[in-house]
């Protein structure tokens, strides 16, 4: 691939750990998904069989979680909420239409795009937590029967909560023409780049000016 007109947007690493976790999150997510109704039981085949579900769901949300936590050491600097990401959020409107002028002075990720990452992370925190308490047969019975309650309660929420945020999430990046490219080969080109992340872009020109190169 001819990477002179490319920018870099995400590193190998990066986009390792986030396709590994996709799998494995489709994995719990179906898993998981398969308790809530008799009629979905078919869905813990993902697994094997049902029993191997119930083993390995907890397994494979303990990975996705560690798998998310290397990746908000990567990403989090880029998505701390700025004060430039309210033009963002005043110009909605203009987004959802697929309008690109005026440029919104947006970095590396957009206002949506942060708000996202920290609904992800919450979320899988709160599915970590709640996922011990009612883990059996290694510490449910560490805590009190109405705490399970609540516990099975609060992780049946977050997961139906973070399945709908994911689904969103798929979607806008089809939507964006480019991004999935970029999230597989790590490159964008410059123009997805003006387009999409001005800001960001912007940045990445001025340290390739000044031979530093860029991400
Ligand atoms: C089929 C499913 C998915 C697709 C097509 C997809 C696609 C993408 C793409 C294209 C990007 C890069 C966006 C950009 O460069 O602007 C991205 C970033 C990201 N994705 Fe996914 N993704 C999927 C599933 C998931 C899942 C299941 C999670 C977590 C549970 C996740 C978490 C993230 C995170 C944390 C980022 C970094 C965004 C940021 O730092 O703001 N993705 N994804």
């Amino acid at each position: 691939m001819n990477t002179d007109k490319l920018i870099l947007r995400t590193r190998f690493v990066e986009r390792a750990c986030h396709w590994f976790m996709v799998i494995c999150f489709f994995a719990v997510a179906l898993s998981g998904l398969s308790w809530f109704f008799p009629s979905l039981n078919g869905l813990n085949a993902v697994f094997g069989t049902p029993q191997l579900a119930r083993i390995l769901h907890p397994f494979f949300g303990v990975l996705v979680f560690l798998l998310l936590a290397f990746m908000f050491t990567r990403f989090v600097k880029y998505n701390l909420l700025e004060p430039q990401d309210r033009l963002w959020f005043r110009n909605i409107r203009q987004v959802l239409a697929g309008k690109h002028e005026p440029a919104l002075q947006v970095g590396k990720y957009n206002a949506g795009q942060k708000l996202l990452f920290w609904g992800i992370m919450a979320l899988i925190s709160v599915l970590l937590v709640s996922g011990v308490l009612i883990w059996r047969p290694w510490f449910a019975h560490l805590f009190p029967i109405p705490v399970i309650r609540i516990g099975l309660l609060v992780h049946a929420l977050a997961g139906i909560s973070l399945i709908l945020l994911i689904i969103g999430h798929a979607y806008l990046a089809f939507w964006v023409k480019g991004s999935i490219r970029g999230m597989l080969t790590g490159y964008v080109s410059r123009r997805w780049a003006r387009t999409h992340h001005d800001r960001w872009f912007r940045q990445i020109d001025s340290k390739a000016d000044a031979g530093k190169g860029g991400e």
